[in-house]
Order: structure tokens, then C-alpha cells, then sequence
């Protein structure tokens, strides 16, 4: 047993296989071949979004920064816990891709923000006209970076808070697999029917390639 992280590990072998099958023969190019096509197809099975949109990266912080970068405007907020990923662990990524969006850090205990904190950060958008914080996104992480996991009632209740205030919202799921087996949810369940518009969905933490190990 190793428990210094979940992504220290190597590759699962059935993926590394599964890589050396997909190296052989010719496909199309960008994003046009058969397994691209047939992945789109899984993951709008699996979450019940028959036209989401899929894209494939490198890593979860690129993930995160692009669903940052889409949903928020560079003079923009983005909410999200004191605690998260892109707040602590992306180098200052989500801010540079969305152009100098503004990460606003929203409190609670166990690494999961809660109404109560996230409602008085949310009405401090335009509260001063063009000098306080302009509208953006919120973004949530289930698995929480402290091993918490949100419930899709929880998640509602952040989203309906945001969205009411016209914000898009995000799902990190980085360890999106691990919340669903600990709260019996859905995918679905968990993501656009609790208000979740962009889902940042892993898999270094459970066997895809990976471009760290430690
Ligand atoms: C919650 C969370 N989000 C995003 C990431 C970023 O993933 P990556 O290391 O692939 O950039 C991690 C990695 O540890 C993570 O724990």
C-alpha cells in the first residue's frame, strides 16, 4: 500500500494495452478518428447528455482552466472553496487561461463549501458598480480536495444559489467515480441535474496515463 497519492501510481495495464491497440493502423486526425467518436459516445451514455460536448486533455488542471476560462470573462469571479484545486494547486493556471479572472475563495469546513458562505461572497457581484466583483462561475470539487464528498443535494443547493445570479457552474471531478460509488448517485444525478453545466471528469486517479509521477 502506498498512500502518498492516488496519482503517483502507474498506469492501469488494461489502459496501457488498450493505448498500444489504438497506436496501430490510421485514423483521422484531430479529433475525428473511430475512438474519439466511440468515447463521446460513452460518456453522453453515461451521463444521459445525449449532445454534451466532449473534449479530451492532458491533465485536470488544463481541464479545470479551460472550464474557467469558458464560463468567466477575464474581468470576472470565480467561486469556489478556500481549499480547491485551482485555488491551491494549479499554479495560478484558471486565472491565466481566463485572462485574470479574479479566484474568489469561499469558506467551509472539510473542504465543502456551504450555502450560508457562499450566498454573502455571491451578492457582493456588482455590488459596487465597476468596482466590485463582476459576474462569473462557481466551481465545486466532489471528491473535495479533504476526502469529503458532496451530496447531489448539497451541490443543488450551491448551484441553485449561483445560478441564480445567472452564474454557469462547474464540477471538478477529479475523483468524480469515487463520489458517485460513496453517495449511490447517478452521473447524471450528480452533475446537470443538480445544475452542474461543465463536468472536469478524471482519470489519472483511477489508471489513465499521467504526466507526474513522484
Ligand atoms: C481535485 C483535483 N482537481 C484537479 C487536479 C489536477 O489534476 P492534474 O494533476 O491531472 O493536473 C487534481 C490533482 O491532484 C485534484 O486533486
Amino acid at each position: 500500500m502506498f498512500f502518498a497519492s492516488d496519482n503517483s501510481s502507474g498506469a492501469a495495464p488494461a489502459i496501457m494495452a488498450a493505448v498500444a491497440g489504438a497506436n496501430d493502423g490510421y485514423q483521422r486526425s484531430y479529433g475525428a478518428d473511430a475512438l474519439m467518436q466511440r468515447a463521446t459516445a460513452q460518456i453522453r451514455e453515461v451521463l444521459e447528455t445525449p449532445e454534451a460536448a466532449v473534449y479530451l486533455v492532458a491533465t485536470g488542471t488544463a481541464a479545470n482552466s479551460l472550464a474557467v476560462a469558458l464560463t468567466c470573462p477575464p474581468w470576472g469571479s470565480a467561486f469556489c472553496h478556500r481549499h480547491a484545486h485551482v485555488a491551491e494547486d494549479e499554479c495560478g493556471a484558471p486565472e491565466f487561461f481566463a485572462g485574470g479572472a479574479k479566484l474568489v475563495l469561499v469558506d467551509g469546513a472539510h473542504g465543502k463549501m456551504t450555502p450560508e458562505a457562499l450566498a454573502p461572497q455571491l451578492a457582493r457581484i456588482g455590488a459596487g458598480g465597476v468596482h466590485s466583483l463582476q459576474t462569473g462561475m462557481l466551481t465545486i470539487t466532489n471528491v473535495t480536495e479533504a476526502g469529503t464528498v458532496y451530496t447531489p443535494q448539497e451541490i443543488a443547493a450551491l448551484t441553485a444559489l449561483a445560478r441564480a445570479k445567472g452564474l454557469p457552474c462547474h464540477l471538478d471531478g477529479a475523483r468524480f467515480a469515487n463520489a458517485l460509488v460513496s453517495t449511490g448517485a447517478s452521473p447524471a444525478e450528480m452533475t446537470w441535474k443538480a445544475g452542474i453545466d461543465i463536468l472536469s471528469f478524471g482519470g489519472t486517479k483511477n489508471g489513465c496515463l499521467g504526466w507526474k509521477r513522484w
